[in-house]
């Protein structure tokens, strides 16, 4: 079992309109004095957040986008910039997801740069690494995810990294009904987090870097996820659609 508070993120990827959206969170606000120490994250689509913010203030749950454009202003249609989201009430934004990475080119450097639009307007960030089948096939889980964290995190300051929670989210894992094992990803987190720290330099004063699995995780897995060291929490896909399943992973029990 983790030291740290546990993590419960919902990535809703392309899914729910507003009213959807809504309906969701005032079912998971009803619930929110059971959550104990879980920390709740939500990431909407763009469309839902700010009527998400405004139903949600007051409440412990984070609100997360799913992306976050890497110039602040300007000529760039289509995208949302890091203050915008801030304007409209998130605390975080997910960034690198493989989705992103793979369907839309999104590189190493691209990550870097929206991270640190990211934190300049106040956001917390939480940065998706992970190998596809052929790394881990050809023994490179570990030389991808490194690259990915040194890629991403170039010029990050102990205290801009006290601002990210990494999630470790195997490409093969990802929507597939394939877990990684717990011990396959304990492997993986805790090499994550001693590559943190070498990043961070020694400005980390003992903390260490949460990481979060991803891939899918559910109802079943969770309580044996979360019973490995090094695993500080979830980012869930297709079981977080559902209210009920959802809640079910935040209320993991280990031991
Ligand atoms: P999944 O997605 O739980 O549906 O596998 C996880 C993710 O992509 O964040």
């Amino acid at each position: 079992m983790s030291m740290q508070p546990p993590i419960i993120a919902a990535n809703w990827k392309m899914n729910k309109t507003v009213p959807e959206a809504l309906d969701y969170i005032a079912g998971l606000l009803k619930e929110e004095s059971t959550f104990g120490d879980r920390t709740v994250v939500v990431a909407p689509p763009f469309t839902a957040l700010h009527p998400m913010a405004e139903s949600m203030e007051g409440s412990s749950i984070r609100l997360a986008a799913q992306n976050v454009a890497w110039a602040e202003s300007g000529a760039y249609t289509g995208e949302v910039s890091a203050t915008m989201l801030a304007d409209v009430g998130c605390d975080c934004v997910i960034v690198g997801h493989s989705e992103r990475r793979s369907l839309f080119g999104e590189r190493d450097e691209d990550v870097n740069r929206k991270i640190s639009r990211a934190l300049k307007a106040g956001l917390e960030v939480i940065l998706c690494v992970g190998e596809t089948l052929q790394e881990r096939e050809s023994g490179n889980t570990l030389s991808t995810v490194e690259r990915q964290l040194w890629k991403g995190l170039i010029k990050m300051t102990a205290d801009d990294i006290k601002k990210i929670v990494v999630a470790y989210e195997p490409v093969w894992a990802i929507g597939t009904g394939k877990t990684a094992t717990p011990e396959q990803a304990a492997e993986v987190h805790l090499f994550i987090k001693d590559i943190v720290n070498a990043i961070a330099g020694n400005g980390q004063k003992g903390r260490t870097v949460p990481v979060i699995y991803g891939g899918s995780v559910n109802e079943a897995n969770i309580n044996e996820l979360m019973s490995r060291d090094g695993i500080d929490g979830a980012l869930v896909g297709g079981a977080s659609l559902k209210l009920e399943s959802f809640l079910n992973i935040i209320r993991f029990v280990t031991g």
